[in-house]
């Protein structure tokens, strides 16, 4: 057989393994190299079944996807799975399929086509192509339904999430979960079945008929609110819906067809940027893989405020000890409540049990001193932004931890290099900038100072991964990554509302364009009094004669802080529910009419390209400072912390898609508009536009010259 496949035989079964390490996707001569061994099994008297199993870590972890973008690039035609899983149904002796850890997209499209599978009881099965913005393309549309039912092969096939052994076998998509070694009781099953005639699953037609259509008409409403601007679910839905209707060779004609347009489209191209992305940014030029990293046993966070608590439930979640201290006995009841209310609010859901709550919250230990912090292999400073503040604590903590203990701040703003200043050892002194509310959202920047050391820093990006995180490495500039960027992004969006767009088209029209939220609401959200208190304190960065946003500010002095006030740039009733509110679109006329902006009428156009090219031209700047190691990182950034819409890959990957040359010719139309000092165009920008090429390109090129 091939390197990438492998047949031996146990007796008179013939077991076919899988080894294509690290997740066994079907790259070229894998599916081959699967047929091939059926083939020469069937051909082998001795043999009664086949087994097929994965080497290593899991069964197959789906398509290759590495192939999905050369095909897409033109790089290669496309190749398609089905003719070789139809070629495996057809074997005439029995298949078992032997799945552990993920049968995942073509690695279960596989697993449909063997006549039976036996699973191990940690392995999960699921059809998660929407997540990359494609449908399952080898039959998964077509099979799934026959074994699961068409309701639960919807559910799968439109939102992507796996499903436990467990599940799997109550809805007959498995046949046993086997307890033990997995190969042995494979074999052992196979043995079992061999002598029976084989079902094959395109042929099961029994669950396919009395559908409620309705199953349909509510999964793509669901698509439409929860996969907004996605039209991969909707596809993996008409699939599904087309088992229903059509013979399974037309099915699977229609899955291929809308497999290939969704494969082509801008959103999968996005998707599948974003799935490298993530496993991208875990890798730093100058730190091996084998860099040393510290162990992790015990944790202390100081203060129990809004980012505090949620930092502390992070460790706990993932089996961390962690001391929570405070300053004060109310400030601490304060904290630890949330954080019970929290845990209780996921039991009442069904997230966990009880049971799981208890012991998470015995991890946590609440007090008012530094007892215990000599123990700790991190302490995490979330106390006030305040540089006299932070060093303070600095200089307390660094005369108690231990030597090897990583000093980390959640500082949103300050200068890393300056708090470590504070400490006789600036190497263990490192951002670790959660995002709010911290137990929830994903990302983690972390934030490397000119001292940092580099086993600091590889420890935090594993520790990251045990804490649910997407680690993105940042340099120390003012906002780090994504804070800088969302300056001149909200900036424009107030511009926009002095300039004669209402609040409620600048939201919704960012909104339309994918983001989660617009930016005003998510500045009525955040507490406009936070970034008021900050432009406070920096005010004398301010340069003279360059107009700054004035609505925020005037809205504070009102008292007006956004959501906790119930009101902001706009109002809120009971329930939080905004309202337009037209004391705010006067206050907007005063001002605009005090600073002499002359109101016009504004375009969604020009919403768009004014907030987004704001948004990138800062990223170009910080990229070409060297504050983020690829644009990828930057991508990888919104997506995770600012509700940047997914399938646009980021905003660097949407400025490619744009098109570097347009973008940088809009920038110029701004700059000539509104001046040097607002839209003065990113070095590195102009560089790639002129020189045609794209963000992509700077990061291929930067990872070749790390590589030489
Ligand atoms: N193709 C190519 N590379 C893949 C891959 C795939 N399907 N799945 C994972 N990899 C790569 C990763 O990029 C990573 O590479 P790196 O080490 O160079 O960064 C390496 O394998 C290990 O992956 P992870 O770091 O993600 O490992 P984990 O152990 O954390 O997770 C996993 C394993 C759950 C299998 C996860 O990798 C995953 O979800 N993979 C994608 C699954 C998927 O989407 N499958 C569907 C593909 S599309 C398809 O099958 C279409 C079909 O219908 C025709
Ligand atoms: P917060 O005001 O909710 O909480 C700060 C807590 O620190 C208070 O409970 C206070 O009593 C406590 N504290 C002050 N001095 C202390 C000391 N010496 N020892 C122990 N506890 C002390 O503030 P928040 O929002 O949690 O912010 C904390 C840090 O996180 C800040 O640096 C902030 O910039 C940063 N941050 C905030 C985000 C947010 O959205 N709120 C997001 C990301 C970072």
């Amino acid at each position: 057989m091939s390197e990438l496949v492998k047949l031996t035989r146990l007796e008179d079964i013939a077991v076919v393994t899988i080894d294509n390490p690290p997740v066994n996707a079907l790259s070229p001569g894998v599916p081959e190299g699967i047929v091939q061994a059926i083939e020469a099994a069937a051909h082998d008297p001795a043999v009664k079944a086949v087994v097929v199993i994965g080497a290593g870590s899991t069964f197959i972890a789906g398509a290759d996807i590495r192939e999905f973008q050369k095909m897409t690039s033109g790089e290669k035609p496309r190749g398609t799975l089905l003719p070789a899983l139809l070629a495996i149904e057809d074997s005439p002796k029995p298949v078992v399929m032997a799945i552990h850890g993920q049968a995942l997209g073509g690695g279960m499209e596989v697993s449909m086509a063997g006549h039976y599978r036996v699973i191990a009881p940690s392995a999960q099965v699921g059809q998660p192509e929407v997540k990359l913005g494609i449908i399952p393309g080898a039959a998964g549309t077509q099979r799934l339904p026959r074994l699961a039912g068409v309701a639960k092969a919807v559910e799968m096939c439109a939102f992507g999430e796996p499903i436990s052994a467990q599940e799997a076998l109550t809805l007959a998509i498995v046949d046993r979960i086997i307890d033990g070694d997995l190969l042995t009781g494979a074999v052992a099953f196979a043995r079992e079945v061999a002598d029976r005639p084989a079902p094959k699953s395109r042929q099961r037609n029994e669950k396919l008929s009395n559908v409620d259509p309705s199953i349909f008409a509510i999964a793509r409403d669901t698509a439409r609110k929860t996969k907004r601007g996605q039209p991969a679910p909707l596809a993996a839905i008409d699939a599904v819906e087309a088992s229903t209707k059509l013979p399974f060779e037309e099915g699977c004609k229609l899955e291929a067809k809308l497999f290939s347009e969704c494969l082509y489209s801008i959103q999968s191209k996005a998707l599948i940027h974003a799935f490298f992305g993530e496993r991208t940014v875990n890798k730093i030029p100058d730190i091996p893989k084998a860099t040393p990293v510290y162990e992790i046993r015990r944790a202390a966070v100081i203060g129990a405020g809004t980012m505090g608590g949620g930092i502390a439930m992070n460790y706990a979640n993932a089996g961390i000890p962690v001391i929570v201290k405070e300053t004060t006995q109310e400030a601490l009841d304060r904290g630890i409540g949330i954080i019970r209310k929290n845990y209780a609010n996921s039991v009442q859901k069904g997230r966990f049990s009880q049971a799981v709550m208890d012991e998470r919250m015995t991890l946590i230990t609440p007090q008012l001193s530094y007892d215990g912090f000599d123990q700790a292999d991190i302490i995490v400073e979330a106390v006030f932004e305040g540089m006299a503040l932070k060093k303070q604590v600095f200089g307390q903590i660094d005369a108690i931890a231990k030597p090897a203990c990583i000093l980390a701040s959640n500082t949103s703003t300050l200068d890393v290099d300056e708090i470590a200043s504070a400490t006789k050892r600036p190497e263990m002194v490192i951002g670790h900038h959660f995002f709010s509310p911290a137990n929830v959202m994903r990302l983690l920047e972390v934030v490397r100072g000119k001292a940092t050391g580099k086993e600091v820093i590889a420890t935090s990006m594993a520790l990251a991964k045990r804490l649910k995180k997407v680690a993105v490495l940042a340099g120390n500039c003012r906002g780090f990554i994504g804070n800088r960027m969302l300056g001149p992004y909200f900036r424009e969006a107030q511009f926009l509302i002095e300039e004669g767009a209402s609040v409620e088209e600048v939201n919704q029209t960012l909104y339309d364009f994918g983001w989660a939220m617009g930016p005003l609401s998510v500045s009525d959200l955040a507490g406009l009094d936070v970034g008021w208190r900050i432009r406070k304190e920096f005010k004398h960065l301010e340069k003279p004669g360059v107009r700054i946003p004035r609505v925020a500010d005037r809205l504070c002095e009102l008292g007006r802080f956004g959501q906790k006030t119930g009101r902001g740039f706009l109002k809120y009733d009971a329930e939080r529910r905004p309202l337009p509110d037209p004391e705010t679109a006067a206050l907007i006329e005063a001002v605009a009419r005090e600073a002499g902006i002359e109101r016009r009428n504004i375009t969604r156009e020009e919403i768009v390209d004014r907030c987004l090219f704001a948004l990138v031209n800062e990223g170009a700047k910080l990229l070409g400072e060297g504050f983020a190691l690829r644009a990828v990182d930057i991508d990888i950034v919104y997506l995770n912390g600012y509700g940047f819409p997914a399938w646009r890959g980021g905003p660097m990957f949407y400025a490619d898609t744009v098109g570097l040359g347009k973008v940088l010719a809009r920038i110029q139309e701004f700059e000539a508009r509104h001046g040097s000092d607002l839209w003065s165009p990113a070095p590195l920008l102009q560089r790639l536009a002129q020189d045609g090429r794209t963000f992509a390109d700077f990061d291929r090129q930067t990872a070749s010259q790390a590589s030489a």
